[in-house]
């Protein structure tokens, strides 16, 4: 069966999809959470099980051509919503309860390779990288905010070891010639760092990912994502995340790993073992990673890292513990909002 959808080129590449429909048991039926649509690789494999339902949802207006295919396909089974995912509770009536929800994060194929919209090194074009449903772009960020904050970005959301040296020389320049374009940004990265021609990565990659995810927020975005899709969960209903680098991978493993039956109590964040209630039941810490042909045909997916839960039958509770263990970063990302 081929779940690749169209319309037209580009094509994205549902990563991991034969994993996700087997841990989603999509085969059972159910009702279906597809938290980033994108061009419906997940939610068309899904619905080709007869007994399932999809609530689809993405930031990205662009998404909605390929929902709209998707609608006319399956009527009355599929449903979808241009809302950011940390809004799931706005469109689910909290009396629905889902059977499973799902998290593929990042970007799609259609956003890297649309170079109007910034996201890649590659473009000639404006430096924007707004996924959608954003409060500003790369451009005003790269020209107002000052070094420090520049320089926090770099590393906290990057790991870009010279964080402070691309951001001061951001600020240098930008007061000259304002920083507008892709090609402006990346020569302030190349002057800034020097060649390692043993990394295999490209030299902007990081500070590129950096700017991303302050711009789409997308750390607060995951923390209140996952919050609140854990809301929406029925007694034994799954949770399946995949991740594309490590802030992502961290932050859902402590949710797991200690909102579960068999948390560990290693850190003062932890909560107490000796809660009675929990979110998961007897979380186990898997990590499931494409197979070397999946990579082979889909080079993007190589840094994908696919966990799951399973939601206990305790009542919801707020796991404040998530947001306090990593308050640093949605505080930095909120610096906008002070
Ligand atoms: C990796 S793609 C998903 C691809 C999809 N699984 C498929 O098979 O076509 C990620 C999608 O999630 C969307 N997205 C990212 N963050 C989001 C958020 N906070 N809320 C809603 N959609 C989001 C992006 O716009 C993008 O379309």
């Amino acid at each position: 069966m081929k779940y690749i959808s169209s319309p037209k080129k580009p094509l994205h590449f549902p990563v991991m999809l034969k994993e996700v429909l087997k841990i989603s048991q999509a085969d059972k039926g159910g009702l279906f959470v597809d938290c980033t649509f994108g061009s419906g690789g997940y939610s068309n494999a899904i619905l080709s099980f007869p007994k399932t339902k999809v609530i689809a949802l993405d930031r990205d207006l662009n998404t909605k051509i390929y929902a709209d295919k998707t609608k006319k396909i399956n009527k009355n089974r599929f449903t979808f919503f241009n809302i950011k995912f940390s809004e799931i509770n706005k469109i689910i009536n909290k009396n629905t309860k889902a059977d499973c929800i799902i998290f593929d994060l990042g970007l799609s194929s259609l956003q890297i390779s649309n170079l109007k919209r910034g996201f890649s090194f590659n473009s000639k074009g404006k430096i924007d990288m707004r996924m959608g449903l954003n409060s500003i772009n790369a451009q005003d960020v790269l020209n107002n905010l000052d070094i420090k904050t520049l320089s926090d970005i770099f590393k906290f959301f990057g790991d870009e070891r010279d964080a402070y040296k691309i951001a001061r020389n951001i600020v240098k320049l930008r007061k000259n010639n304002p920083i507008n374009s892709v090609p402006d940004f990346v020569k302030i990265i190349e002057k800034s760092k020097k060649k390692n021609f043993k990394k295999k990565i490209n030299i902007s990659t990081q500070a590129f990912q950096a700017i991303r995810i302050f711009v789409n927020k997308e750390i607060t975005e995951l923390i209140e994502g996952l919050i609140n899709a854990s809301k929406l969960l029925k007694e034994g209903g799954i949770i399946i995340v995949v991740t594309f680098h490590s802030i992502e991978d961290k932050i859902v493993k402590f949710f797991f790993r200690n909102f579960s039956s068999n948390q560990s109590r290693g850190s003062r964040y932890y909560p107490d073992k000796n809660k009675t209630r929990i979110l998961f039941e007897n979380y186990k810490n898997i990590i499931l990673r494409p197979e070397a042909n999946e990579i082979k045909i889909n080079n993007r997916s190589r840094s994908a890292k696919l966990r799951f839960a399973v939601r206990s039958k305790d009542e919801f509770f707020n796991p404040k513990d998530l947001k306090n263990k990593f308050s640093h970063l949605m505080e930095l990302e909120n610096i906008y909002a002070k």
